[in-house]
């Protein structure tokens, strides 16, 4: 305690009260995300280059146009949950395009989705969120949700029949993002269902806003949200 004190005149002395104050959102988000971290007995925490991912796991065919791994704060998933009309995860199948560790696998299971699949191009953080999904198992107990890593490139995987929650949190870029939400709509056309997009800093919207098979049902800084008319 003492020595945290210590840390907060120094930092007081260095950037004055109002810089300190400044940083005051980032520790409660920091704060927050470590306590669902234990809570949940997890570690999701970190940002890896994607040169960093090709090192470990070789160079992929899409990873010039890959986003690196960090994962999306809690309480931002939650409102984003929130946004999304009519979503009933006993039905849906929740679907996270670059899962990377895991994070929002575990927190769609926790929600109550019954099926949920991350897909992940990078096999060493498939094999991270493998573990993190056996350690929540562990402390969650009795879990029935099915939650399973796909490791492969997002271009590749191919939809789940059924309605859909299909999260992205910007995990790559426009040119990737046009081939899967070709798929997306081909799989609607195919089979018409609900399909829900939850798309977490929006870099790349323009792709969603012009789909023809959805509207937009939330925005703002974090996100966007889109359901299928159907
Ligand atoms: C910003 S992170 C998102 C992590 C996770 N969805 C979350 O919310 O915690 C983006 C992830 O997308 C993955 N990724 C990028 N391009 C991909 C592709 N073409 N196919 C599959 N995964 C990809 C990256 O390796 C990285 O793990």
């Amino acid at each position: 305690m003492r020595e945290k004190i210590g840390k907060l005149v120094g930092m007081v002395r260095r950037v004055g009260v109002r810089g300190v104050l400044r940083n005051v959102p980032v520790w409660c988000r920091i704060a927050y995300d470590r306590y669902h971290e234990r809570r949940l007995g997890i570690d999701t925490e970190g940002i890896i280059g994607v040169d960093q991912l090709a090192r470990l796991d070789g160079r992929q065919e899409h990873d010039a146009h890959a986003v690196f791994y960090q994962p999306w704060p809690y309480a931002k998933f939650r409102r984003l949950m929130r946004s999304a009309p009519g979503v009933d995860p006993e039905t849906f199948t929740f679907v996270d395009f670059g899962s990377g560790k895991g994070r929002a696998l575990v927190l769609a299971a926790d929600h109550g989705f019954r099926r949920v699949v991350g897909v992940e191009m990078f096999a060493s953080l498939c094999e991270e969120a493998r573990s993190n999904i056996r350690r929540y198992r562990e402390k969650a107990g009795n879990i029935a949700a099915g939650i399973e890593v796909v490791c492969m490139d997002a271009t590749r995987y191919e939809l789940p029949d059924g309605d859909l929650f299909c999260y992205f949190y910007n995990p790559f870029d426009e040119v990737v993002l046009r081939q899967v939400v070709a798929g997306i709509e081909a799989a609607i056309a195919r089979s018409p269902r609900r399909v829900v997009i939850g798309y977490a800093n929006p870099v790349c919207h323009g792709v969603f806003d012009a789909m023809p098979s959805l509207r937009l049902v939330a925005a703002n800084d974090s996100f966007r949200t889109y359901a299928s008319a159907a």
